[in-house]
Parts: structure tokens; C-alpha cells; sequence
């Protein structure tokens, strides 16, 4: 069903969800050097984007920017063509959520109560607690496997767990739009993989950082490769990860092969210079866990 629109957010487009951009953004947190520069960004709808790039190079900023957590130097963030830095803060938080890339949680405060607050921005003063809340609660803990904590503190959780805690926090803000950055910090492989696969099943529009490469490529509708705060490269996995781009954006030399599973691009970094600093290299072509060849 379509939701009615609300007061001083722009009703959804078309596709039914709201449309997030930028235009010629610029960000930094001193006057002299912008962090991030005339960066122009249409944030496809329903679709899953990820930024990768090198550390530092913009894209926690850019996110922050994004879920307006940061005023832009320059250009705007747009919301359904609206500048955000004009629509009332409860109103984007009931479109926008975004996970920081470490979030700090209030002093001993329970995981029921943290996945709560997700539920702020819809809650009135006549209502503070409805049945939609509690659904959208449980269904978080549910869908990120933190049920069974719901109350331990925070606090005294291990980093994965905290992690997915703070990923059903998000999703139980119920947002068109999900900002999530580097989601998969501290979780083992199994639960990188759910929780990848989860926002594919999600079905929202979402703008998530990613550092493996591969797992961007398997996961993304759209990948946009960062530098030093400009955008080199964006569009499908298999049109940007090249060896090409590796290359520029990472430094890296790598060859880049169909993943033997999905077909998405597969970055194999090129066989390290063997000696000091390489401890596991054998410095010859073919691996010491596989059979000399004939
Ligand atoms: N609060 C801050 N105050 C001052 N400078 C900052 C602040 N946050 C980030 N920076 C600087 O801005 C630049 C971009 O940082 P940002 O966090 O956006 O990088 P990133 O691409 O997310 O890197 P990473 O992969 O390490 O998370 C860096 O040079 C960083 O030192
Ligand atoms: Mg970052």
C-alpha cells in the first residue's frame, strides 16, 4: 500500500521510494582541504549500491553527508529533488537511516532498548509504543540473529554481535533508504554473508561501504569506486572492477577473473614479491598447496 505522504517530505517517486542525490558536493572538516569534491551521485532506486575505496578517501564522509549528519561545503544532498538541509530532521530520519561506521552506544544500555531507538523517529507523544513497533523490533532482531541477546548490554557483547545489533537497529527504522556504512566489520564469514545477502532480500534502496572488493562485486547493483573525494569510476560490477581500476584506485596489480560461482569479477591480487614480508610465499609460481605441475 502506499503511504500517504507526510508533512515536509516530498511524497515518493515513482518506483514508490524516495530518490536520494547529490550534486557537486563538497565536504570537509577544515577550510583549507575538502575532503570530498564536486561530487555528483543519483542514488539508483531499489537498487543496492556500494562505494568502495582506499581508506581515507571520502566515503564515510560522503555517507554522513548523505544522511545529513554533515553540512555540505558546497552543493547539496537531494531528497526527491529537495535540499536536505531544508526538510525537519525527524522527517528524513523516517526516510533515511544510516549506520556510522562505529556507532557508540549509551553506557549499559540493553539490545532490546538499542534496536528501539530505531523506532524513534515514528513514535508521537499520544503513542509512545504501537504494535508496529514492537513487529518492526522483533522482525530486526529476527532478521540480524540477535534475538537471543535481546537482553544482554551492549556493552558486553563481542564486536560481531555488536555490529548486528547495530544493523537491526537500522532496520528497524523502517526506512526507504539505508545508509550502511562498512556493515560487515567484525563479523565472521558466515555472517557477512547473511548479512549481504539480507540486504539484498531488503528490497530498499541502499548506499553501503564495503572494503572486499569481491563480495562488492557479487553484492552491488551499482559500484562506485572512490579517490582522494572524487568518484573514478561507477556503473555495474563487471564494467568497474577491471584490473584497470584496481589499479587507479587502489594501487594494487591484480588480475581480475570470473568468480566461479556467480560470474562476477573476482580480484586476485598478483603474486607478492617473494622474501621479507611475504612470510607465506613460497616465491615460486605455483603455491605450495598445490601439486607441482607436470
Ligand atoms: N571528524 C573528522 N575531523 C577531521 N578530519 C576528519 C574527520 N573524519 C574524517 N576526517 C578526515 O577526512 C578524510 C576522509 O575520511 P573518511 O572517514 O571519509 O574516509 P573513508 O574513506 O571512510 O576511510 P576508511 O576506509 O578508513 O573508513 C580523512 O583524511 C580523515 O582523516
Ligand atoms: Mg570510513
Amino acid at each position: 500500500m502506499r503511504e500517504a505522504p507526510r508533512e515536509g517530505v516530498p511524497e515518493a517517486g515513482p518506483a514508490g521510494g524516495h530518490r536520494l542525490a547529490a550534486r557537486a558536493l563538497t565536504l570537509g572538516y577544515d577550510e583549507a582541504n575538502p575532503v570530498v569534491d564536486g561530487l555528483d551521485l543519483d542514488v539508483p532506486d531499489g537498487e543496492v549500491t556500494v562505494i568502495v575505496g582506499p581508506n581515507a578517501c571520502g566515503k564515510s564522509t560522503t555517507l554522513r553527508a548523505l544522511g545529513r549528519l554533515m553540512r555540505p561545503r558546497g552543493g547539496a544532498v537531494l531528497l526527491d529533488g529537495r535540499e536536505l538541509a531544508t526538510l525537519p530532521t525527524r522527517r528524513i530520519a523516517q526516510v533515511i537511516g544510516l549506520l556510522p561506521q562505529s556507532p557508540s552506544a549509551p553506557e549499559s544500555v540493553t539490545v532490546a532498548d538499542l534496536v528501539a531507538r530505531g523506532r524513534q523517529p515514528h513514535q508521537r507523544w499520544w503513542q509512545q509504543w504501537s504494535e508496529a513497533d514492537e513487529r518492526a523490533v522483533r522482525e530486526a532482531m529476527e532478521l540480524t540473529d540477535v534475538a537471543d541477546l535481546a537482553a544482554r548490554p551492549v556493552d558486553a557483547l563481542s564486536g560481531g554481535q555488536r555490529q548486528r545489533v547495530w544493523i537491526a537497529m537500522a532496520l528497524a527504522q523502517e526506512t526507504d533508504l539505508l545508509l550502511l556504512d562498512e556493515p560487515t566489520t567484525y563479523l565472521d564469514i558466515a555472517h557477512q554473508i547473511d548479512v549481504l545477502d539480507l540486504i539484498r532480500r531488503l528490497e530498499r534502496t541502499v548506499v553501503t561501504v564495503l572494503h572486499d572488493l569481491n563480495q562488492a562485486a557479487r553484492y552491488a547493483d551499482h559500484l562506485v569506486a572512490m579517490r582522494e573525494g572524487r568518484i573514478v569510476a561507477r556503473g555495474r560490477p563487471e564494467d568497474v572492477v577491471t584490473a584497470e581500476t584496481v589499479r587507479e584506485v587502489f594501487g594494487l596489480a591484480a588480475r581480475v577473473v570470473p568468480d566461479p560461482v556467480t560470474g562476477s569479477p573476482l580480484v586476485v591480487p598478483e603474486a607478492p614479491v617473494p622474501g621479507r614480508g611475504t612470510p607465506r610465499s613460497t616465491g615460486k609460481a605455483t603455491p605450495a598447496w598445490l601439486p607441482p605441475p607436470p
